[in-house]
């Protein structure tokens, strides 16, 4: 005999009369004298059971607690009309109990699965099964697995073929530390985890594949946000024979038809697309939220010689003035002006002038010093206008843009200007191949070193590959980057200069990376490709505003696992095997 005839999420009036058999978890039990009426739920929803007291179950039913596991069997009956609840598909029924069996029962829960109260970070992780009862949860994950099938579907009906690449392998450099499995055979040596399958798939484009995709895990050994985990999926694509515009274009093909699937909205393309030197410019970041506003201005000729002194100290100092303007934020009080500098402090400027603009032109000191032409110059500039608030900063010009960015977020967040509906996509793109790396010494590659230089620009590799752009792109929705991608080096002289550039020399290249290059060597052909980090992406289908909410078994942000207590101290006898040494943690 199974255990269920149906889902709790099935009946409907139309089962009226029917005897079925239900089983599921006892959400709430309400003894009402004479009736005690249990809602039963499973992941498809929840149906009412009602035990009458004449029955001799009642007396079995009240001995239940909430969580319990049970089985019922009973008679399907229409609810009485004004007990009908339309917003649920059991809403017209109920079922009465002929017989019940407890199947398992429940202590008393450390985490609610009935209330939507958040229990913390803590038990929300260390008692994740109980947390994914919730059905946010439960619907997360259905999400998740609904994006997973689209993207397959997408990818099989456009002749991918999905491959898969190893977990155990040499370091695929792209900014992280490793995650390291030592190797029990080979004493003293180790396999990195995959930050990527990036050189595994441009393998697969040199072995003929043409078209690649894999849902493929990454593990990265980095400081962990509400954006990243140490281990997540990313949608991996490469193909060959393609340009950049053909990645954009397939990419965009695969959200459209993601988020049919999912959302069943229509988004249109093409993805609005933004010069990378752009996008730092008017939004003060590599992954604008181009849903509101507040662009940023540079407004230096406006001050130098203005008679503000501590903004013509900053100019003379060969640094920068920026200013925002805040649509109908001009009547903010005198106190929420404050409140606004000391959000700018936070995020690293030295302070914030803010001036409301009126009929009458600025006011507090720019009032005073610009006279009206200039009043009306800079707010035709700024695009303010009466009823407006222009927000100045001055410093540094790269670590006031960055900080100005991640103000810009702080506003919108502060005055709800971002609609949380909307899905804002665009392309970030003609990015330089190289920045300055951490020491400030030397070059690191801004996306990964196997990403190809624009083709005008190759001859300055080795005289000047400051000033190389490269061909590669991020795609951003709602200010989150979700992937990136380049066109890649299919040249292994071209690699070899790119190594050189960020100091690499050729026996370290050929060292680290002699596999690539020889690959390289025996016709390669030209091949791009992109990865979307699919955590990032679900959570903002899901309107979620952490990767965590929309991954089965997350870690903490110091990368344990509360529920099983990973990472656990190592067997002494393992180590011995692994030839590894104990050392005290600190
Ligand atoms: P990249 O390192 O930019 O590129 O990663 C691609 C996308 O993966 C997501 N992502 C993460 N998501 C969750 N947690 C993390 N720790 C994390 N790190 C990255 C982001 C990011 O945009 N091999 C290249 C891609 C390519 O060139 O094809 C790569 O991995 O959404």
């Amino acid at each position: 005999m199974s255990y269920r005839t149906h889902t709790c999420g099935e009946l409907s009036g139309r089962n009226a009369g029917e005897k079925v058999r239900l089983a599921g978890w006892v959400a709430r039990i309400r003894d009402l004298g004479g009736l005690i009426f249990i809602a039963l739920r499973d992941r498809y929803g929840k149906t009412q059971v009602v035990f009458d007291y004449s029955e001799e179950i009642a007396q079995r039913a009240r001995d239940l607690h909430p969580e319990d596991v049970i089985q019922i069997e009973g008679i399907v009956r229409l609810r009485p009309e004004d007990m009908i609840n339309r917003n649920m598909t059991t809403g017209e029924i109920e079922v009465t109990a002929e017989s019940v069996n407890i199947l398992s029962s429940a202590a008393s829960l450390p985490v609610g699965v009935e209330d939507e109260e958040d229990p913390g970070r803590e038990l929300r992780l260390r008692y994740r099964y109980l947390y994914l009862r919730r059905p946010r949860m439960l619907g997360n994950l259905k999400l998740r697995h609904e994006a997973l099938q689209s993207v397959r579907r997408f990818h099989d009906e456009e002749g991918f073929l999905e491959v898969e690449t190893p977990f155990l392998i040499r370091s695929t450099p792209e900014g992280a530390r490793d995650y390291i499995v030592p190797s029990r055979i080979h004493r003293g040596s180790a396999y990195s985890l995959p930050q990527s399958p990036q050189l595994y798939k441009q393998a697969l484009m040199i072995g003929g594949v043409d078209k690649y995709f894999q849902l493929a895990r990454c593990f990265r050994d980095e400081d962990l946000r509400s954006d990243r985990q140490p281990e997540f999926t990313q949608i991996d694509v490469e193909m060959s024979f393609v340009e950049e515009e053909d990645v954009l274009k397939h990419t965009e093909a695969m959200m459209k038809r993601l988020v049919k699937d999912t959302r069943d909205s229509d988004i249109s393309l093409p993805f609005q697309r933004i010069d990378y030197a752009e996008a730092i410019a008017d939004y003060g970041s590599d992954a604008p939220d181009m849903r509101y506003e507040l662009f940023i201005k540079r407004c230096d000729e406006y001050f130098s010689g203005s008679g503000f002194k501590a903004f013509e100290t900053v100019l003379s100092k060969k640094g920068a003035v920026f200013g925002i303007s805040a649509a109908s934020k001009g009547g903010l009080s005198r106190k929420e002006r404050d409140n606004l500098e000391v959000m700018a402090r936070e995020e690293g400027l030295a302070g914030l002038l803010s001036v409301p603009v009126r009929e009458e032109g600025l006011t507090g000191i720019l009032g005073k010093l610009f006279n009206p032409d200039m009043q009306t110059e800079i707010c035709e500039y700024m695009k303010a206008e009466s009823g407006d608030l222009l927000l100045f900063a001055a410093g540094d010009c790269a670590a006031t843009l960055d900080s100005l960015g991640r103000l810009r977020r702080h506003l919108s967040e502060l005055w709800n200007l971002a609609d949380d509906s909307e899905l804002k996509f665009c392309w970030v793109v003609n990015p330089p191949l190289f920045e300055p790396d951490e020491d400030g010494d030397g070059l690191t590659a801004v996306h990964h070193p196997f990403t190809a230089p624009t083709a005008d620009d190759l001859h300055l590799l080795e005289s000047d590959p400051a000033s190389v752009y490269s061909q590669a792109y991020d795609l951003v929705l709602n200010g989150v980057e979700i992937a990136t991608g380049s066109v890649r080096i299919h040249d292994p002289q071209v690699q070899k200069q790119v190594f050189r550039a960020i100091g690499i020399d050729d026996v370290e290249a050929e060292k680290r990376f002699g596999f690539l290059l020889e690959a390289l060597s025996y016709g390669a052909p030209p091949h791009a490709g992109i990865a979307l980090g699919f955590d990032r992406l679900v959570m903002l289908l899901a309107g979620e505003s952490s990767i965590r909410e929309v991954i089965a078994f997350p870690k903490t942000n110091v990368a344990s696992s509360l529920m099983d207590g990973a990472p656990s101290e190592m067997d002494p006898d393992i180590l011995k095997e692994l030839g590894l040494k104990p050392v005290k943690s600190s």
